[in-house]
Order: C-alpha cells, then structure tokens, then sequence
C-alpha cells in the first residue's frame, strides 16, 4: 500500500468520539451508526477488503469472518476485555492481530458487581417496584427482610483482576471473608485480603456470595448448573457479570424459584438479551440488568481510546499495546507477553 492511501476499516458500532476520531484520521473509515448490529450478511459484506476490523462483543468474528475480509485483514479489535466472540487460534493461524481493552473497566465492572450484591441481597426492585405499585401502606416490621452483607463470606470464582477487585471491596469496605477459585494462586489477594484459594465445592458451600470473574471458554461454559447451584447455601446470592453462558439460565431459574439458593443478580444473560417473556426475567429474586457494567464515561472512553490505539497498531504492523495473540508478532520479533 502506497504511504498516502490510508487503510480501509470498519467500526461495527458507533464506539466513543474519544477512539473514533483515532480511527477517523488515520484511516478510511466505515462506521455501523444504526443502534443494532448489523445482520451477519450485511458485516460480511462490509469488512470485505477491509485491513482493520474494530469489533464488538455481539459480533462473531471467526474463519467465515476472516475469508469474508480477505487475506489483507491485518487487525480484529474488540472492544471489549472479554474475547470469547474471537476465534483467537484461527486469527493467529492467518497471523491476524487481535486486540483488547483490558484495566480501563476493571473499577466499573466490580462496582456493578457489587452493585448487584448488596441489590439482591437487600431486594431492593422487588421493594422500589411494590412502592411504584402504590402498594406501601405502613411501616412493615417483617416485610421486605433481606440478608446482611458485613462479616459474610464472600467467594470469587476466577481471582483477576476484576475478581480481585470486587474481593477488594467486599474485603475493605464490608469486613467480608475472602474465598477464591482460580488455576492460579493470587499471591496479592492472599496477603492483602487474607483470601483463601479453595477448590469450588468449599466455595460453594461456604460462601454466602458467589460472584463469577472467569472468561468464557469450553471449560467454563455452563459451570454454574444445578449441581453447582445445589452445593450453595439456600441464603447465598449469586452474582454474574462475567458473560451470561457460565451460568445455566434454566438452572438459575430452577434454583432462584425453589428457594435453594436465595437470590441472583445478573448483569448478563444466556440468550443475550433474554426474551421478554425469560423466565428468569418474571422472578422477583432475580436482578437483571442490560450488560453495562462497563458503562461508565471513563471506561467507555478508556475502551475507545485503547481498541483505536491496537486498530492502528496492527495496521502499521506494530506491537498492539493490549495484545490478545502476541504470538503473531513472533516471525519479525515484535512479541510481548500476553495481556490476560
Ligand atoms: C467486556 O469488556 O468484555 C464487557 O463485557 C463489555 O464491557
């Protein structure tokens, strides 16, 4: 390519100014304004020819994806930390860059999942819809009884650093014990908050919060089934705003409504979204909200501005700050190690 023809890409999503306009200058670019996504005819056709992908979440972007950009694509950029949409091993396979926007949603995702915590441990739609129903007369001595949250034991599944956050603020602010399950020992956890690392059975049983951190992966995908929901405490919550498939929905539902486990709070689901008429949706033990744990102004802008950055990286053939496969990079030396 001649230095003044700039690189085709298209932008699936209308992502921030604060990356936006990154991509905008540097490149020829085609931006998806419309708010759903576009059908999977319509993407394939727009990323053919394409040297730079900058995707999200809902896209699939696997070797049907790949053989319809054509072998010039340098670049797939999420925008997301999670990349379980990615067929990662194919990418690679074709020496495509792969990217991702990792610590800029780390405090915004724990605060959700916290926010989650304590809003189904303490019933708060149940009780803000029964006000909007006109149905508060009185001071009810035994109504609206939730679960209290200092003291309690608080287990992470997957112990990142977004499971290390919201341990952190369980810990600190709450006086909680700490449980982990995670393959790898998190040496911070252990001497910061005198976490423990326990084989998920122990944190099932012994925890009185679970909350889920791990990505989506074969091993992990439906992990939270009945079996699982079974081993916890009838008064334990259970939160989830990982990605909706590590949970079983129609096992949630049977736990959430037998009463074998006490409540859940999900920021999401499986399907994503749920139908109107999910089961899951008409429980009142069951928060539910639309996937926007990162969805505060700093980390939307701080996902823009990093998934632009890897765009423009991997067009100029360049080390991506946030490398999903800098395996890639290996042929002309410009590895990094990984950031997962
Ligand atoms: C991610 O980044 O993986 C989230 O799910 C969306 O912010």
């Amino acid at each position: 390519m001649s230095s003044d023809t700039k690189h085709r890409v298209f932008v699936t999503r209308n992502i921030p100014d604060a990356g936006l306009e990154i991509v905008q200058a540097a490149c020829e670019t085609e931006v998806w304004t419309e708010p759903l996504p576009p059908s999977r005819e319509l993407l394939l056709e727009k990323i053919s020819g394409c040297h730079g992908v900058l995707s999200l979440l809902t896209e699939a972007v696997d070797a049907e994806f790949f053989d319809a950009a054509g072998d010039q694509l340098a670049v797939v950029s999420n925008y997301a930390v999670g990349f379980n949409n990615i067929d990662v091993a194919e990418a690679t396979r074709r020496g495509i860059r792969v990217g991702h926007t990792p610590n800029v949603l780390t405090d915004a995702t724990a605060d959700m999942a916290f926010t989650l915590l304590i809003t189904a441990a303490r019933r708060i739609v149940e009780a803000a819809d029964h006000v909007r129903a006109g149905e508060w007369k009185t001071w009810e001595p035994r109504g609206h009884i939730g679960l209290d949250l200092c003291g309690k034991t608080i287990g992470i599944v997957g112990m990142g650093r977004i499971g290390f956050a919201m341990a952190k603020r369980c810990y600190g602010g709450w006086g909680m014990q700490v449980l982990y399950h995670d393959q790898y020992t998190n040496e911070a956890a252990n001497t910061e908050l005198g976490a423990r690392q326990v084989d998920l059975d122990t944190l099932l049983a012994e925890s009185d919060f679970v909350s889920v951190h791990v990505d989506l992966n074969d091993t992990t995908s439906g992990m939270f089934n009945s079996e699982a929901f079974g081993k916890m405490k009838p008064t334990a919550v259970f939160i989830n705003s990982a990605r909706g498939p590590l949970h079983v929905s129609a096992d949630l539902h049977g736990a959430l409504s037998s009463g074998e486990i006490f409540a859940a709070g999900l920021d999401v689901t499986d399907p994503e979204p749920p139908a109107a008429d999910d089961p899951l949706l008409s429980l009142p033990n069951c928060v539910v909200v639309p996937h926007i744990a990162s969805a505060t102004i700093s980390s939307r802008n701080g996902m823009a501005e990093i998934a632009a950055n890897n765009l423009l990286a991997g067009l100029a053939g360049e080390p991506l700050p946030c490398w999903v496969n800098p395996e890639v990079g290996e042929d002309n030396g410009d590895n990094q190690t990984p950031d997962r």
